[in-house]
């Protein structure tokens, strides 16, 4: 057995620890700042209740960018200085943020001789990704605690940590012995306070309050058996298997391309060629790993959307994911499916296709700024109905009380409540599963139904909602809240809104309601404020502005367009141009040239 002692170690507040949308994210040269990180860590253990650190479970893992395998270190030697019991870990520091959420919810440990651990659920995970942002020495990390539902801590326990972080003055941890690594070629490396992650297995210590193992375990074993679960694996396999279905999966070199192999090509039997950048690294091979049009580069091009003049036939099946795998980008042939309408389509067809819900599904949700597409699909199905904040932490809520199974966001997220975070996998295996089902007579003879043929049937039965979002990244902070707060202010009068907007544009409806959306929880009745600007319009369109909540530098502000069309005729147009008129009225209606200075989006989904 090997001992450790545990120090208290003297430390000063850093003043800028206020978690965001999704943790803490800066750059990787802010966490590397003596103490940054150790403080941070220390505020949450304190802002935990007792029985959720001392004698606790917890999960520390994430994408694998630059400074995990540091914080992973670091992490893991102040939980067992804070009376921690256990600490998993995915082997060399790889969970996608989905199996995180899982393994909280699901996984029994192991003891130092194999044998499973019943009572070993974990009781939280400290996740290190800043998800979709670049990786790297100059770029960013994250972390964020997620709780024993499986789903990020509310703003009850972040707002504590932040406190906590204002006025810490100590951290404690084990001083852990060194560790000797044998390397493949008989090498002997000493790695001093180390505790190898490298390696699967238990290694227990005794520390002054008692035991504290490290487990390494499979990465994707647990996750894959989840989602054999929810799944027909082998209809799926059967459609990736037929020379009529061709399939490309680009993981954007995030963690995903741990599960995509085994997930697509193992068990469902893809090619492997059909996989993209799907060796996780840590600076995400240099790229921006986030699933949308701009970003997702070389998958675009070889779907043949884009520019791209190649001669070659781009697959029927195209998906992405971000860093750490929680998001997703589903494209057909030479055809963007939006997020907004891939959760309506999935929700419409999930008690069929998906054996998970074949009893129905308890509800559905999205957050205010995802297209109104699924909540015409809840009221065809009759089922419950949901709108929340931006921010997957809404969702859980409605899913631990029983009220909703399917949810979506427009940032590229979908997911159900199989766990408690967006699911970037499950989004494909939904897709893939409502695939095989549309075409289980036609593999053997028959025209093959495509994911466009799927998204255009469902805009015959349920209207289209045209929609997209302008980004403006990295803008300078004070002129992006001067912006939104004189959106604000001309929310006062809708005669003056409705003025400026027949200036500009006189073919769009009018403007019949403004305001801040504002949410009060229906399970624990908090209220969340100034949730996203919203404009309204007589024909159901609607102008959202917001702040982004994940970035780490400067300001992005995010603009949504949305435009309802029932008219079967009109279903058909280009989205750019369908919504140019509105368009036209949110920059008019913004100033957004004159607050920021650019006359053109960076990023259009
Ligand atoms: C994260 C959250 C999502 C949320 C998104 C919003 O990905 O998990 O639930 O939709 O951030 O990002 P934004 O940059 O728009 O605040
Ligand atoms: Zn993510």
């Amino acid at each position: 057995m090997v001992l450790f002692n545990v120090s208290r170690v003297e430390t000063t507040p850093f003043g800028d620890q206020k978690p965001g949308t999704s943790g803490l994210r800066k750059k990787v040269k802010v966490f590397k700042q003596p103490n940054y990180l150790h403080n941070f860590v220390q505020a949450t253990f304190n802002a935990l209740t007792p029985p959720k650190v001392r004698g606790a479970t917890l999960v520390v893992s994430g994408d694998g960018r630059y400074f995990s395998k540091d914080a992973i270190q670091i992490i893991t030697k102040m939980a067992a200085g804070n009376g921690v019991r256990r600490v998993w870990v995915g082997q060399n520091g790889l969970l996608s943020t989905p199996a995180v959420s899982a393994a909280i919810r699901e996984r029994v440990g192991l003891d130092v001789s194999n044998q499973l651990v019943f009572g070993s659920k974990a009781t939280g995970a400290f996740i290190l990704t800043a998800s979709h942002n670049p990786g790297g020495p100059n770029e960013d990390f994250g972390i964020k605690y997620n709780m024993e539902n499986g789903g990020p801590a509310p703003e009850g326990i972040t707002d504590k940590i932040y406190e906590n972080t204002k006025t810490i003055k100590e951290y404690l941890t084990a001083d852990l012995p060194d560790v000797y690594v044998l390397h493949p070629c008989l090498l002997v490396f000493h790695l001093p306070h180390t505790v190898d992650i490298t390696a699967i297995g238990v290694t227990s210590f005794c520390g002054p309050e008692g035991y504290f193992d490290v487990e390494v375990f499979d990465s994707a074993s647990d996750y894959v058996n989840l989602m054999k679960s929810i799944f027909d694996f082998e209809s799926i396999r059967k459609l990736l298997s037929s020379p009529k279905f061709t399939f490309c999966y680009d993981a954007l070199h995030g963690v995903a391309g741990a599960y995509a192999k085994r997930i697509f090509v193992e068990e469902l039997g893809a090619q492997e060629s059909s996989l993209l950048n799907c060796v996780p690294k840590e600076d995400f091979g240099g790229g921006h790993p986030d699933p949308n049009l701009t970003y997702a580069k070389e998958l675009v091009a070889c779907m043949g959307l884009g520019k791209s003049n190649s001669e070659v036939e781009p697959p029927e099946f195209g998906a992405a994911a971000d860093g750490d795998a929680d998001r997703n980008m589903i494209l057909g042939k030479r055809f963007f499916v939006t997020p907004s309408d891939s959760v309506a389509i999935i929700a419409a067809n999930a008690v069929e296709a998906i054996p998970y819900f074949s009893t129905g599904l308890k509800g559905v949700a999205r957050s205010m700024p995802t297209s109104a597409a699924l909540d015409v699909v809840a009221k065809n199905l009759n089922l419950k109905f949901f709108e929340v904040p931006t921010g997957w932490k809404f969702f859980g809520n409605l899913m631990d009380a029983g009220l909703c199974s399917v949810c979506g966001e427009e940032s590229f997220g979908t997911g159900s409540d199989h766990i408690r975070e967006k699911d970037g996998i499950w989004a494909v295996l939904a897709w893939l599963s409502i695939l095989a089902y549309k075409n289980r007579e036609n593999l053997d003879g028959g025209k093959l139904v495509t994911v466009e043929d799927i998204v255009r049937n469902h805009w015959a039965a349920y209207g289209r909602h045209y929609y997209t979002r302008y980004d403006y990244e990295n803008v300078d902070a004070g002129a992006a809240k001067e912006l939104m707060a004189c959106l604000v202010k001309l929310q006062s009068s809708l005669a003056e809104v409705n003025e400026i907007i027949s200036g500009i544009q006189s073919d769009v409806s009018k403007v019949v309601h403004a305001d801040e959306f504002e949410y009060k929880d229906p399970v624990d009745g908090s209220i969340s404020k100034h949730q996203g600007i919203r404009y309204l319009f007589e024909d159901g369109s609607r102008l959202i502005f917001r702040l982004s909540g994940t970035g780490s530098e400067g300001a992005t502000i995010r603009l949504y367009i949305e435009q309802y069309e029932k008219d079967p005729s009109k279903i058909g147009r280009d989205s750019q141009d369908a919504l140019a008129p509105l368009v036209a009225v949110a920059l008019g209606l913004s100033k957004m040239e004159e607050f920021t200075g650019r006359s053109a989006p960076t990023v259009i989904t």
